[in-house]
């Protein structure tokens, strides 16, 4: 690796719709900082020797993305607390002493989002978080740490989701249960953390859960309205957000682990959802 740019990137497969290149050069830009970010789309069978080599060769920092963010903890020397609960890593930085510390920065994204630019507050309120994937994994800890009064994991196969809560039952009240089983009524907070919106399709949840007070959001985005979020305001419900704020979040915060410096989230984010 030449040069006295220091090199950062994302690694996915396939990796080229990914909006990091741009979110990072506008971090870069706003805050002075001298950097490279560029695309990596290695495969499956490459993709462990050439995360080492990037390193190897001076490479600063990457971000992970899919379908490596498990296969990356096995990159990292050390992993943070939180990238330790979540069982992935979406941020690998290499540190003065040579060593790789392993990051994730996707609850804290979603949490900053929900907090700061959403102004909601989490604290004492019932959650539903529908999925028990990875993406419901990578945002427990996080959720858990601002003290909702409960957290229900709601999934189309409920021992997922059962399984999920038991492996974060010891951080806050947290229950898995299968989608006919959600009791309660209307939620204060509604998180669509599955991958249904892929194929544009909306989880089977009861409709009760979502009342006009509850805050929707779903952790997917693209342009306009997600499904699941047209889905929410269709039931009534005031406010229905997509997952543009969580995508800048979790790259501030691995931009602010590598260069020292938090980004302004704000214009990147009118960036990305203008037009
Ligand atoms: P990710 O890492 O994105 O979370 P994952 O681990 O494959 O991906 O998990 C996908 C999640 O979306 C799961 O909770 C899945 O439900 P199942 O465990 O029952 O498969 C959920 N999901 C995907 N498509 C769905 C659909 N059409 N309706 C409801 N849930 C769906």
């Amino acid at each position: 690796m030449s040069g006295t740019v220091d090199q950062y990137g994302v690694v996915g497969h396939p990796v080229a719709h990914s909006l990091s290149p741009f979110i990072h050069a506008m971090f870069a830009r706003q805050t002075g900082q001298t950097m490279a970010y560029r695309l990596f789309d290695f495969a499956p069978e490459e993709v462990d020797e050439r995360i080492a080599a990037f390193f190897a060769q001076g490479g600063r920092g990457l971000n992970v993305t899919l379908p490596y963010k498990l296969a990356a903890v096995a990159r990292a020397t050390e992993l943070t607390r939180r990238a330790q609960h979540a069982g992935a890593v979406n941020t690998l930085a290499m540190r003065e002493d040579g060593t790789i510390l392993g990051d994730n920065t996707d609850g804290v994204g979603l949490t900053q989002d929900l907090c700061v630019n959403q102004h909601l507050v989490v604290t004492r309120r019932r959650v539903l978080i529908i999925g028990a994937g990875g993406a419901t994994r990578g945002v427990l800890a996080p959720l858990l740490g601002l003290e909702p009064e409960l957290i229900v994991i709601a999934n189309r196969t409920a021992d997922r989701a059962r399984a999920l809560a038991a492996a974060f039952a010891q951080l806050g009240d947290v229950q898995g249960v299968g989608f006919r089983y959600i009791a309660g009524g209307a939620f204060d907070l509604v998180i669509n953390a599955t991958s249904a919106s892929l194929t544009g399709e909306i989880p089977d949840v009861p409709v009760a859960v979502i009342g006009p007070d509850t805050f929707c959001y779903d952790m997917a985005y693209g342009k306009g309205d997600t499904p699941f979020v047209r889905w929410c305001m269709e039931l009534g419900c005031r406010t229905a957000v997509s997952g543009w704020g969580m995508l800048v979040e979790q790259a501030a915060e691995s931009f602010r682990l590598w260069r020292g410096v938090r980004p302004l989230t704000g214009p990147v984010l009118s960036a990305l959802t203008a037009s």
